[in-house]
């Protein structure tokens, strides 16, 4: 079932998709996770995902939290790239670089919405030259509930060639509430990771996880990691790396043994962004209660960031008349 449950003046909604298992409100406003709840091992109701008591504070706060990220996710080298021999310059928002979209990315754009199918369509049009974007881009970002599991599909498609890299940027606790995720439990699927500089770009170069701590080929307790001597967690202040998938299903799984709550990631894009929220910083959340670095995992599937730059024959590049088109799902079970 899906409700609107509130409606602002200015066209931003807060919509609701529920069934027996799973509860997920879901904004217009950068199609925005405002919350998903699940139940613990105790059969108690679990909000798993960071953010704030009013709809407001998404617009007013960095951070991204549960953002629907684009036109492009993640750092732009210099906030410049040549794409069919035309040079354009974005903006220049984290460090020397152009993150998650520019000043004004998708994240802080109101969406056009329709409920049909028992699904959420939420729309965007992307003129061309927003952001310094080439191209006119239609976005549409549909969110599925199926059993125990929120499934996003991204279709876009532009008039022109450009640039394109979609995430979702929810922060999750699966101990239900802000707080360290050292008791988390992680798997990825990934034998290699990307390594960034200090203002968090990917420099080019992969690392084979082995004999690091960024090996959660088994399962591991994020504590047991994170803690450990190494300079691409010193440079990160912690996780804040593109992880490279081995598997094309259920890559990532994080575990809350307070609360017994397993979330499987599934996606069909090839890497995911594991960022600790090193960059939290005690602002107030849900319930005036303080978020802290480290106090959440955001798993931002996506291409490879800084592809432009990075990769021969970059996946984010959208050819006019090509078709974008990813889906990654959010899988909630409770561990006997
Ligand atoms: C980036 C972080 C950044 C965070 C919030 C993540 O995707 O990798 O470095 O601080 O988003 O903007």
């Amino acid at each position: 079932m899906i409700e609107v449950v509130k409606s602002y003046q200015d066209g931003k909604k807060i919509f609701r998709l529920k069934n027996e298992k799973i509860s997920v409100d879901v904004s217009n406003f950068g199609g925005t996770i405002l919350s998903i709840i699940v139940k613990d091992k105790e059969g108690k109701q679990q909000d798993v995902v960071l953010g704030y008591d009013h709809l407001e504070d998404y617009a007013h706060y960095d951070g991204y939290l549960g953002a629907l990220v684009g036109r492009v996710a993640n750092r732009i080298a210099k906030g410049t790239f040549t794409l069919n021999d035309k040079t354009y310059q974005l903006a220049i928002n984290n460090g020397p670089n152009c993150l998650h979209g520019g000043v004004k990315g998708f994240s802080y754009r109101v969406f056009d919405d329709e409920i049909k199918n028992d699904q959420l369509i939420l729309h965007y049009f992307s003129p061309d030259g927003e952001e310094h974007f080439p191209g006119n881009l239609d976005l549409y970002a549909t969110y599925t509930l199926d059993e125990d599991a929120l499934v996003i599909n991204y279709h876009a498609t532009s008039d022109q060639d450009t640039l394109i890299n979609i995430t979702n940027h929810s922060y999750f606790n699966l101990n239900g509430c802000p707080s360290s995720i050292d008791n988390h439990t992680l798997q990825v699927q990934a034998q290699y990771f990307a390594c960034s500089d200090e203002d968090g770009l990917v420099t080019g170069a992969l690392r084979d996880v082995d004999h690091t701590p960024f090996d959660f080929r088994e399962e591991k307790t994020i504590g047991s990691q994170i803690h450990r001597d190494d300079e691409q967690l010193t440079i990160g202040h912690g996780y804040d790396h593109p992880f490279i998938f081995d598997s094309e299903t259920n890559q990532v799984k994080l575990y809350s043994p307070l609360t017994g709550i397993e979330l499987t990631v599934s996606t069909t894009l090839p890497q995911a962004q594991l960022y600790s929220a090193n960059y939290l910083d005690g602002r107030l959340g849900k319930n005036g209660k303080p978020m802290n670095a480290r106090d959440a995992l955001a798993i931002e599937t996506q291409y490879m960031p800084d592809s432009i730059h990075k990769e021969r024959n970059s996946k984010t590049i959208l050819r006019k008349g090509e078709v974008y088109d990813e889906t990654t799902s959010y899988r909630f079970k409770v561990r006997s």
